[in-house]
């Protein structure tokens, strides 16, 4: 293996268009490639600052499951209680469908004036771990994908002062650690397993991540024994050599390439500021805000962030990482360039004359919904809903039954509704909202949103 045999039977167009080099490096598990990549992840961990790292080549989503399936489970019937941030990433759910773990939501905060959630913050974590002290875990999101960050520092001590291990989702945040002008990284607050996808923001190739492990409250066997369950047999090469060079040009390049991604950040900040009926934040708005993440609030010029990213995209392939109602979200990384935040700057001052309001008068009117919605009640685990009977019925008659499937917006890929929960109107006509105002909705088996499944 693999059958191409080091790229000698590989299809010749293929190979004409890829260059034979990649070909060579696509090779299976071999004893002195498991060295090799060992080291490599022992100098990932001494990078990160952890005790102990693994590479992924299933995403972050790999790793969050791991986590879970580490310390969690049900043995019979109710399974053990994971207290999870409400902003979970659906990977979130599905491990918890795996595990059959208990998962008591955490609300998060929110700040109407940006309509942006802040995460949960330390009184919210403190108060449900006063009521839940037999939680096995918590699981939090930081940074989100808006770059807020939260007292993680805080979170962290709360929860050790309950001696329950801190799980951090960090797939947003694999830059963090090598800049001074970032947020401290959950690795450096001092979390207890952090999964980072390094192909989101670092330089290494899509679906390859590092899980990394610190302290003594979580045995590394415990992860190595769930990665034993999740990971494929036949990781691919690419992926893990694309980790080591990644990690190596953070250690030696990062805090260089970061300066100027961060300056490249600052100026769109500042440029975007000066178009009318547009806004942007920045860290004295929202103090734990990566500013590698912007925002950019369009609602004022009368579109939704849907309609501006078909726009940038179609008329100057300007493209946004996440277009929400009122948003567009952009990320910048040691990958952007001035050209590109010239371009993004020009796409705005388009859209705000009026070659782009010709446009926008086709488009969909923003919804009046009032923001946050209302986190849906839990009747029943994500396991015991995925495996319960179901029926499917039309969506508008499902309010009051309970939902045997996770819908979330994608991205970000955080469940407005999680499987097991109670569907209300508010969350019906929100998805309905998002889906006709040209957002995709993920996690449903019709895809129109017709019907759903429900716990029969
Ligand atoms: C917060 C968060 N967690 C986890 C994931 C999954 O990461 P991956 O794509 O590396 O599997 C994503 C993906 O967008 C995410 O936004």
């Amino acid at each position: 293996m693999p059958g191409h045999k080091r790229g000698q039977g590989i299809d010749r167009r293929f190979a004409a268009l890829m260059g034979e080099t990649i070909f060579r490096l696509d090779l299976p598990e071999l004893p002195e490639l498991e060295a090799a990549v060992a080291n490599a992840e022992t100098l990932a961990a001494q990078a990160y600052g952890s005790d102990r790292a693994w590479f992924l080549t299933n995403g972050s989503t790999c790793g969050i499951q791991a986590m879970l399936l580490a310390i969690c489970g049900a043995t019979c019937g109710q399974g053990d209680k994971v207290l999870i941030g409400r902003n979970c990433h659906k990977a979130a759910i599905a491990a918890l469908v795996l595990t059959g773990a208990t998962p008591i939501y955490l609300p998060t905060d929110y700040l109407l004036e940006f309509d942006l959630d802040l995460g949960v913050s330390p009184e919210t974590l403190e108060l449900f771990l006063q009521k839940h002290p037999d939680a096995k875990a918590v699981m939090l999101v930081s940074p989100n994908y808006f770059g807020v960050c939260g007292e993680i520092e805080k979170l962290v001590t709360i929860a050790h002062s309950f001696n329950v291990p801190l799980l951090v989702d960090a797939a947003h945040g694999a830059h963090l650690g090598f800049h001074p002008d970032l947020p401290i990284s959950a690795l450096q607050a001092g979390a207890d397993l952090v999964v980072q996808s390094t192909h989101k923001v670092a330089g290494s190739l899509t679906q390859s991540s590092i899980l990394h492990l610190q302290g003594d409250r979580i045995a590394s066997e415990q992860v190595d024994r769930a990665l034993q369950i999740l990971r494929s047999s036949s990781p691919n090469l690419l992926l893990l050599i694309s980790l080591d060079v990644a990690r190596r040009q953070m250690a030696i390049e990062g805090k260089k390439l970061l300066t100027e991604t961060l300056r490249l950040a600052t100026e769109a900040r500042s440029r975007l500021c000066q178009i009318p009926n547009l806004r942007t934040f920045d860290q004295i708005a929202v103090p734990t805000l990566d500013p590698t993440r912007l925002t950019v609030m369009v609602e004022r010029m009368g579109m939704t962030g849907f309609a501006a990213d078909v726009w940038l995209h179609s008329q100057l392939d300007v493209m946004a990482e996440m277009p929400t109602l009122s948003q567009l979200v952009f990320i910048f990384s040691l990958g952007n360039t001035q050209n590109d935040i010239d371009r993004l700057i020009y796409g705005f001052q388009q859209i705000g004359k009026e070659k782009g309001k010709r446009e926008r008068e086709k488009l969909v009117p923003i919804t009046n919904y009032q923001l946050p919605i209302t986190i849906p009640k839990s009747h029943l685990t994500p396991r015991a809903a995925y495996f319960a009977k179901s029926d499917r019925i039309p969506f508008n008659q499902a309010i009051g039954r309970i939902s045997a499937e996770s819908l979330c917006p994608y991205p970000p890929g955080i469940p407005l509704l999680c499987i097991g929960e109670e569907i209300t109107l508010e969350v019906v006509e929100m998805l309905q909202c998002i889906l006709r105002s040209g957002g995709i909705i993920n996690g449903a088996s019709d895809d129109s949103l017709e019907t759903i499944r429900v716990v029969n």
